[in-house]
């Protein structure tokens, strides 16, 4: 059996690829600072897991915990454009001194292989539509050339040292356990909570750019096909990883407004700094060289993911109304 590491095991998608091979009955080290990675993400799978509370600034504790893994899930990361513009370097020595200390702690430990959590920012404005891994890059803001010198890295630890690497670009992953209540929360957690509460969103510009996004059990079909593939199919390379179908944000907040019972329509806002138009994916690298077929598509992924967020709202209203008892 392989010993799998997943860094950002407590986040919303380390959490669920944490899960998945838990279920499989793997061996899983669980890697994470909890600087945005929650505990109750992990709290059901306490007793399976091996956690290390590790910074990936850390290169020695990063090192420490490659110790004796196969296959590693790199997940961990500050995961926001905006916040990457507000303050680019805190993101800049996690998401690239961090990828480079996991990678450096892999080559030392003998890993056989890393999976890597890349992002669909790094095609940028110029390509045309729907974007293929072999068009050339142009990422905007810093947290898309964090994540594009990261799949750099991992080519060449492929090329140079011969460490099997993966890198799947996300596009807009959305579903359960996403945070939905900080300024750099992902859309889709930010309006289902915001619909749910009965606050009025904003929509950065007019609504018509578009996302290609990309339910969460698609990912970790995506990462467990990757991760078991073939080398000669896989090795050094980049996929998309996605639906295949674009949505505007006008189209996206009419279907969640429908699903959460939200009347108002939004606030329109400036556009926001960093931010690319339009994101597509031709997904069909990846559906050829592992076999990744989106199983869930947008229109279920969202009707479980709001049935998700609601239980959390109610479960949160209970909790008001009981401490409202008390005091
Ligand atoms: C980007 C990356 C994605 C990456 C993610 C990490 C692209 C195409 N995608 O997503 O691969 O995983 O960062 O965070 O670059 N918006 C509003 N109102 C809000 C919040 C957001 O209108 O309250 C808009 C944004 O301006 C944007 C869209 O919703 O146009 C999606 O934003 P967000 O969910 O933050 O993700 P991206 O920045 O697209």
């Amino acid at each position: 059996m392989a010993v799998y590491l997943v860094t950002g095991a407590a986040g919303f998608i380390g959490s669920w690829l944490t899960q998945a091979l838990v279920e499989r009955g793997e061996t899983v080290r669980a890697l994470d600072n909890f600087s945005t990675g929650k505990r109750e993400n992990l709290a059901p799978l306490m007793d399976c897991i091996d956690l290390h509370e590790t910074d990936l600034r850390d290169a020695a504790a990063v090192a420490r915990a490659c110790k004796g893994v196969d296959v590693i899930f790199h997940e961990g990361a500050i995961p926001s454009v905006p916040l990457s513009v507000k303050d680019p370097r805190t993101s800049h020595t996690a998401n690239i001194d961090g990828t480079f200390n996991l990678l450096e702690g892999a080559r030392s430990a003998g890993v056989k292989r890393v999976v890597y959590a890349a992002s669909s920012s790094a095609y940028g404005n110029k390509n045309p539509l729907p974007q293929k891994e072999t068009m050339l890059p142009g990422p905007l803001s810093p947290y898309a050339v964090q994540k594009l010198t990261g799949e750099l890295y991992l080519r060449s630890f492929w090329e140079v040292y011969g460490l099997e690497t993966v890198a799947l670009r996300y596009f807009n992953i959305f579903g359960p356990r996403q945070a939905p209540d900080s300024p750099y929360s992902g859309v889709m957690a930010k309006f289902a909570r915001q619909m749910l509460r009965r606050e009025q969103p904003t929509i950065n510009g007019d609504g018509e750019q578009s996302r290609d996004f990309t339910y969460i059990e698609n990912v970790v079909q995506a990462n467990m096909k990757a991760a078991s593939a073939p080398a000669e199919k896989v090795a050094g390379r980049v996929f998309n990883c996605a639906c295949g179908k674009p949505f505007t944000l006008n189209q996206t907040y009419k279907m969640l407004a429908e699903l959460t019972g939200y009347k108002n329509p939004p606030r329109y806002g400036p556009p926001r700094e960093g931010d690319i138009k339009h994101s597509y994916a031709d997904i069909s690298a990846a559906r050829e060289a592992f076999g990744y077929e989106p199983a869930v598509d947008f229109a279920e992924g969202l009707r479980r993911t709001v049935d998700w967020y609601r239980e959390q709202h109610e479960a949160e209203i209970s909790r008001e109304l009981l401490a409202g008892a008390r005091s």
